[in-house]
């Protein structure tokens, strides 16, 4: 523990978990909970609860949950340190100096070595671009129309003639090579010693969401192999979770975020005042991004390249961005190959009125289909309507796909009555594509034994936490160390000792746990939602059947210990003691 538990925990009081998570999500209240798409999967329906009482989240698409300072520390990619100094601000909650332990300032420490070395480095090519040597590089991008303010406001940089003046530098600063090679950086050869595969390109420091500089891309200055040339993954950069621009373009309150292919469209966007601009990391657009995109707007609009990789990789994106519930529309750029083309040969005006034209995503998928049918020809042309009725049924919701339908009915001159017959033909088939359902927690299938006993553990948890006062009535028969499986024990241990306490609050629990998988395990012990009963008998039932199934498996564990573990004499006889008097005991739960 690097803070004291009680401070941890005052922050954690302090930070209402609705109101921290609606900064990053938009939630409903519905019932108990509050609802919300979750952060952290694709999804269209909202899954994602967060209760108040309970002060907790839980996603029932994904399984992630856990409190205040595990969503701090998913959402944001903060460590556990991190996401208090956070919380802690936010509240107003003065931190003492922090002590951390010599693990933690050891990872700490790798990542923040790693990000310095990083910002280094951007340092050096940025001086390198403004000396003398550089003006070649200064050259290049002044003849591509950047003005002063824009090489500035990216940090573009220039990488020098050889691989090892970088590699030289750094050292000088106190980084060793093995750093230097853990950033991505340069690599050791027999022939060249420690040298950087960045010389005499153009440099873009790549940023992530907090400005930091996380990797790097560098360009050949006119033609050469390979044109872009990328730092490699490392722990600090991660292509498919992060976009070029998106440290500019989260602040851009323009309704919209344009993704597009390359970092210079992104450059000459932002100069043209397009700043809501991004680009991937010259890998294909991913899920984690779309996600990523999914917190700052519900509105994308793709300006890929106008050539058939550009639109093919287009066609992708739209699949991606409907997974993560977005709505994607399409810049047209003809007859310019990319948006950096497009600006410089018509300007800002022409491009503000192609993103207004921007053509909504099933239409533009349906017009790149059409340009593969030869409509003179009929059997083409039903082949070509029998894609739209295929493509048609994937929308679920039926008022949406019927407008689709009357749209593209009207724009390709096909009757739609005849289209809805194929349509409704097709769905007979294969089924229309349905909203995800619920998954349903009271049936569960067969387990092997050990399941069960941990399911028993969990569920009497969950009960306690739900219904703290039953703690009373049973305290004579339950101890921690019935709890076999040692997390639940430890859980067990801090919740028994809490409930007793005024104004305990069991999500505090969650928090007493460094490790994260620890922390989510923990945070899931909460969640675990108990049979749904109706009456009292019941339910009063079941939980005397879960304690006994706690007790009983307590009792076959310390047995099966007797002869190895002096302790374990003890719990056995308390243990068929307990066992006895439980078996004719009347719990009450009124
Ligand atoms: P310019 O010619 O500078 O205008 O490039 P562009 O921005 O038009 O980029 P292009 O469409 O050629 O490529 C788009 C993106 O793909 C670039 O920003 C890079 O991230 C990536 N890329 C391009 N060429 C290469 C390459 O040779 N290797 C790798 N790894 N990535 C590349
Ligand atoms: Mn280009």
């Amino acid at each position: 523990m690097y803070y004291p538990e009680e401070l941890i925990e005052e922050i954690r009081a302090k930070n209402d978990i609705v109101g921290v998570i609606s900064g990053y999500v938009k939630l409903q209240k519905k019932g108990g909970n509050h609802w919300g798409c979750c952060p952290f999967h694709n999804e269209k329906t909202p899954s994602f609860a967060v209760s108040e009482p309970k002060q907790m989240y839980h996603c029932f698409g994904c399984g992630v949950s856990g409190s205040v300072y595990t969503f701090m520390m998913q959402y944001e990619n903060y460590t556990f340190p991190e996401a208090v100094r956070a919380l802690a601000e936010r509240a107003g909650v003065k931190l003492p100096e922090a002590e951390y332990s010599e693990e933690e300032k050891k990872r700490a420490s790798r990542r923040a070595r790693l990000l310095e070395v990083n910002k280094e480095a951007a340092k050096y090519f940025y001086y390198q671009l403004r000396a003398s040597h550089g003006a070649v590089g200064m050259h290049y991008l002044e003849k591509r129309n950047l003005t002063p303010e824009t090489i500035h406001k990216f940090g573009l940089g220039y990488a020098g003639k050889n691989g090892t003046e970088l590699v030289e530098y750094l050292k000088g600063k106190g980084y060793t090579d093995d750093l230097i090679k853990e950033a991505g950086l340069a690599n050791y050869s027999e022939r060249h010693g420690m040298s950087s595969q960045f010389w005499n390109r153009v440099m873009f420091p790549i940023q992530d969401i907090n400005h930091r500089v996380i990797g790097f891309g560098g360009r050949v200055m006119g033609d050469g192999e390979p044109k872009y040339l990328n730092s490699p993954e490392t722990p600090i950069f991660d292509k498919r979770r992060n976009l070029y621009g998106l440290n500019f373009a989260r602040t851009a309150r323009s309704g919209n975020l344009i993704i597009c292919e390359g970092y210079m469209d992104v450059i000459s966007m932002h100069q043209a005042g397009f700043t809501q601009a991004v680009a991937s990391l010259g890998t294909a657009f991913t899920q984690e991004q779309a996600v990523l995109l999914r917190r700052y707007t519900d509105s994308v609009l793709l300006a890929y390249d106008s050539d058939g990789a550009g639109v093919k990789a287009a066609l992708r994106g739209i699949g991606i961005l409907r997974d993560a519930g977005l709505g994607g529309k399409v810049i047209n750029m003809q007859p310019y190959k990319d948006p950096d083309e497009f600006i410089k040969n018509l300007g800002r005006e022409a491009f503000q009125e192609r993103i207004d034209q921007a053509e909504n995503s099933f239409f533009f998928e349906i017009r790149i289909l059409a340009d593969q049918y030869d409509m003179k020809d009929p059997e083409q042309k039903t082949r070509f309507h029998r894609e739209i009725a295929r493509k048609l049924c994937a929308f679920s919701e039926e008022m949406e796909r019927e407008n689709y339908l009357q749209a593209i009915a009207e724009k390709y001159y096909i009757e739609s009555d005849s289209l809805r017959k194929l349509v409704v033909g097709y769905a007979a088939a294969t089924g229309l594509d349905k909203p995800p359902e619920r998954p349903r927690t009271t049936v569960q299938p067969k387990q092997p034994p050990e399941e069960k006993v941990k399911k028993a553990q969990k569920l009497l948890l969950t009960w306690l936490v739900d219904e703290p006062g039953l703690y009373e009535r049973i305290k004579d028969y339950i101890s921690p160390e019935d709890f076999t499986e040692e997390l639940y024990r430890q859980v067990a241990a801090k919740l028994f000792a809490g409930l007793g306490t005024p104004g305990f609050q069991p999500a505090s629990i969650v928090s007493l746990f460094d490790d994260p998988e620890e922390q989510r395990q923990a945070a899931e012990l909460f969640q675990t939602t108990l049979p749904q009963m109706d009456t009292l008998q019941e339910r009063e039932k079941a939980f005397h059947d879960i304690l006994l199934s706690v007790k009983r498996s307590s009792y076959e564990y310390y047995t099966a210990k007797l002869g190895t573990d002096v302790s374990a004499l003890n719990k056995v006889v308390e243990g068929k003691r307990a066992l006895e008097k439980l078996a004719k005991t009347h719990i009450s739960l009124q």
